[in-house]
């Protein structure tokens, strides 16, 4: 399983990525706004050098199939391995499988995003998504089992041999990451917050406190 990193911070990025850690980048408009970004084009730019090829997911959030195509393909003009995220409805409820399938088969890598249901993402890859993203904390917020939807997607994927990834997003706590995993996604998506918390544990600092006392006491 990959891990991208869910954040539009250059910083962050930056670090993850030269650990070895962060092979791709997604964002959503929240992410955007809550960073107080405003010139989204030119941020853009500056994640694309900072993943350094790996594939950077940028949404479009226009309201009808023109705006959405033509945003859609300014994002993907501006560098190397953008990926346009189309959410699977708008918000209306009207299915976008129809801009999905439009924009994949003319070459743009798609990250089919806000599945909260395996018919939702299988249906998208078979749209042509290259990515199909499953938001594993809202999925659970309606009392439903995301793992159990992550490997339905991820079944059907090895079942047919589609070369479409499996995202999971969503993200809240490093027990998730744990769940998700069991059902056997390509990637899990994590902000820098989370992926912090995944390297420290009170019982490995204690043990290595443990290590140091004992060190002083022997001659190594
Ligand atoms: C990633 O691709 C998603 O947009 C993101 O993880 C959603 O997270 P949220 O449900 O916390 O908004």
């Amino acid at each position: 399983m990959k891990f991208f990193v869910d954040s539009c911070d250059i910083e962050s990025i930056k670090y993850w990525f030269n650990i070895g850690v962060g092979e791709g980048i997604t964002t959503n408009p929240l992410i955007i706004k809550k960073q107080g970004i405003s010139d989204v084009d030119s941020h853009l730019i500056k994640m694309v050098a900072a993943a350094n090829g790996a594939p950077v997911s940028i949404q479009v959030s226009g309201k009808d199939r023109e705006s959405i195509l033509k945003q859609a393909k300014k994002f993907a003009s501006l560098g190397e391995n953008i990926v346009i995220k189309v959410p699977v409805v708008d918000a209306d409820g009207k299915s976008l499988l129809p801009i999905i399938k439009e924009l994949s088969d003319e070459g743009y890598a798609i990250n089919a995003t806000a599945c909260m249901m395996a018919p939702q993402a299988i249906m998208a890859a078979k749209a042509g998504a290259r990515y199909v993203s499953l938001f594993f904390g809202r999925i659970s917020d309606q009392g439903a089992d995301p793992v159990e939807q992550i490997a339905s997607v991820r079944n059907w994927i090895d079942e047919v041999g589609s070369d479409t990834e499996i995202i999971v997003g969503s993200i809240r706590t490093v027990f998730a990451i744990t769940s998700a995993a069991i059902g056997r996604p390509h990637i899990c998506t994590v902000t820098p917050a989370i992926l912090q918390k995944c390297t420290v544990h009170e019982m490995s600092k204690h043990t290595a406190a443990e290590f140091d006392n004992a060190a002083t006491k022997i001659n190594v």
